[in-house]
């Protein structure tokens, strides 16, 4: 005779957001390996796997159905293991493939910025800068395969969540677009692509232009793009008609922010635009995966954090622009639009 005994459902839902940082490291190491890519095929045994992605037959198996537990593969009564949706943005040729991003958030120097949150609880300071000695953007250029993590994983996030929020605001024919803090250009890309007889700059620092790839080839519009190196703390390229910054002033804190935004207003033509695209917090309990986005802008950053729309707003103000609509939204993302005040 068995004995059936209950558990505390609300210890094992604690138990599990304790240890959820084992799914990201276990969905990064498939990523890594390349196990989606081998799965584009159809089902495999964890034996044939493990020979094609070169890992250990037993320790890959496990690995596999640990996985299949959380939908990321799926394994079958035969042992046998078959791709699934969620596995498939694994893939490293899948439309906006969300690999890059599960590489950086299983990356050592990722995981190890967030080991430094209490540090920033307690100090409202940089777990980043404390565990690593020197601020984000000072640490990429002196490690440029973490920098290449990072670029990755905006090319998944931009392209996926932002960059259709950009494409679909209107751009008139002969507009001229820069991309600041573009990185490897994957909403710039996503524009031109979308609007025919635009023309763009992708704007970045030094190491991050040397490294930006063939994004814009690939989207068919390396003809009408250009890419340019510098800080946008001292200037960006000047007499476009449209500044796009998707992603970046998240990064800093108010005055770094607004002095971004003045670099931009400078630059731009008299009836250019700034188009501002950030994930926005609302404030309140309703649930929003911005809250958690806003806490890695925390773990990340010297002062950078996710803002309300009327905290944008002030931003814009204090840089001498005049906020002038919301060209798009998605869920979770908006595109804010300024222009001279
Ligand atoms: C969070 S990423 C956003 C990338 C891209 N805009 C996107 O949405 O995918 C921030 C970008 O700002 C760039 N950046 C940081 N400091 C910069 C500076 N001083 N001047 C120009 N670009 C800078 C970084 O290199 C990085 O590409």
């Amino acid at each position: 005779m068995t004995s059936e005994v209950t558990e505390n459902p609300l210890a094992a839902s604690l138990m599990g957001l304790c240890a959820s940082n084992r799914v990201a490291q276990a969905v990064g190491v498939a990523a890594s390996l390349g196990v989606a890519d081998e799965l584009a095929s159809g089902p495999r045994s964890a034996e044939d796997l493990a020979t094609a992605v070169g890992a250990h037959p037993g320790a890959l198996r496990r690995l596999l159905r640990a996985l299949s537990d959380v939908g990321v593969f799926q394994e079958r009564e035969d042992g046998i293991f078959a791709p699934t949706p969620l596995g498939d943005l694994l893939r490293s040729d899948w439309p906006h493939s969300m690999r890059g991003y599960a590489l950086l958030t299983s990356s050592p120097f990722h995981r190890a910025a967030w080991t430094g949150l209490e540090h920033s609880v307690r100090t409202g300071e940089s777990a980043f800068a404390h565990i690593h000695g020197q601020e984000l953007f000072e640490y990429l250029p002196d490690h440029p395969a973490d920098g290449e993590l990072l670029n990755g994983a905006m090319i998944a996030v931009s392209g996926q969540f932002i960059a259709p929020a950009f494409a679909a605001c209107d751009f008139a024919p002969g507009e001229a677009i820069v991309d600041v803090g573009g990185g490897h250009g994957a909403v710039l890309a996503s524009i031109l692509a979308a609007h025919p007889g635009t023309e763009g700059v992708l704007f970045d620092l030094p190491g991050v232009i040397a490294t930006s790839g063939d994004q814009f080839r690939r989207a068919g519009v390396e003809d009408r793009c250009r890419k340019v190196a510098g800080d946008f703390f001292e200037s960006v390229p000047s007499g476009a008609d449209t500044y796009v910054l998707s992603h970046i002033i998240h990064d800093w804190d108010d005055d770094r922010a607004v002095r971004i935004l003045a670099s931009c207003r400078e630059a731009m033509k008299p009836e250019g635009r700034v188009l501002l695209g950030e994930a926005l917090l609302n404030e309140g309990p309703a649930p929003s995966r911005v809250k958690w986005l806003d806490l890695e802008m925390l773990v990340l950053t010297s002062g950078g954090r996710q803002r309300t729309r009327s905290e944008y707003e002030h931003l814009f103000q204090r840089a001498g622009l005049q906020p002038t609509g919301t060209p798009a939204q998605s869920p979770i993302f908006n595109v804010l639009e300024a222009r001279h005040a």
